[in-house]
């Protein structure tokens, strides 16, 4: 852990009832309304995301008006992605993206369906990806759906020395070809090839700005492509890679309940999705905060 995580840490729990997972990453922050933070308790609350890289609060009655009213008071926030039905966002509300497999008159309400969302970071493929993405949860399956989210400072905490020197300098193409449920992103023509598919290139080990910490950055693994390697290179190197992230010692899986908001730290973590009942209903309303940099 470093300084800024250990100072933090004292001083978010004075203010907030943080309660850590007993996982590598997240924490429950309990007691707290998110429409009515005050500025203290706001930092608090940036503080300990910062340290525990998702947080979970339970038990809110958000708006979408509320709900993006607080994810603005960590920044600008990014428009939501077209959805899979080429529609691009909520009637008045474009930075409000609706993850759902509800349909209406036989038309998706929103995007990913009922299967499984693979792991992912969240619109990697943009040369400034958003730094945070907030999910808050109005209807959920009886069963299934979980999400899953894996820290990146972990997995690269956890490669060989070999390995990490092996890889300090690449840089890995985020694939924008398919999105994590597996459709194909709209405007897009579709390819399976990793070397011509679009994307932005990041550097494969970033620091973050806020924490200094060192993460690997993988994005997703579907057309990734490391440059300046041969392809077979790239597959194999990534897939070893890969074979550290994918460890569930550096997961916490989250089992939702309606009304809970989880807000996490998009540049150090992956997260992914169980699939679920599609005669089931599952309506999650999404937000992400603006970057501020290109990932370094
Ligand atoms: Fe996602």
């Amino acid at each position: 852990m470093n300084l800024e995580g250990t100072i933090a840490h004292g001083a978010a729990q004075d203010l907030l009832n943080v309660v850590p997972t007993s996982a590598v990453l997240g924490a429950e922050i309990r007691g707290i309304d998110l429409k009515s933070l005050d500025n203290a308790q706001f930092e608090a609350f940036r503080r300990a995301w910062h340290q525990h890289e998702v947080l979970l609060v339970r038990g809110q009655t958000l708006s979408d008006q509320d709900l993006v009213a607080f994810s603005r008071r960590f920044g600008d926030l990014d428009w939501a992605p077209v959805q899979e039905t080429g529609r691009r966002f909520v009637e008045g509300l474009p930075e409000i993206y609706i993850v759902s497999n509800v349909k209406v008159n036989g038309e998706p309400i929103g995007s990913l369906g009922s299967g499984e969302a693979v792991w992912h970071t969240d619109m990697s493929y943009l040369d400034v990806p958003p730094m945070a993405s907030m999910l808050y949860a109005l209807e959920i399956p009886p069963a299934g759906g979980n999400t899953s989210f894996c820290s990146m400072y972990a997995v690269y905490d956890a490669l060989p020395a070999e390995l990490r020197q092996r890889i300090a300098t690449l840089k890995i193409k985020h694939d924008g070809t398919y999105n994590s449920g597996g459709y194909l992103r709209q405007g897009v023509t579709a390819t399976n090839d990793p070397r011509t598919s679009p994307g932005a290139v990041h550097p494969l080990v970033c620091t973050h700005p806020d924490t200094g910490r060192q993460m690997l950055y993988l994005g997703r693994r579907r057309n990734a492509y490391l440059l300046g390697l041969e392809l077979s290179e790239s597959e194999a190197l990534l897939n070893e890679l890969w074979q550290y992230a994918e460890r569930p010692e550096f997961s916490w899986e989250h089992v939702w309940q309606v009304g809970d908001l989880v807000m996490w730290d998009n540049r150090c973590t992956m997260h992914r999705r169980d699939p679920f009942d599609d005669t089931a209903r599952r309506i999650m309303h999404r937000t992400q905060i603006k970057g501020s940099a290109r990932p370094v």
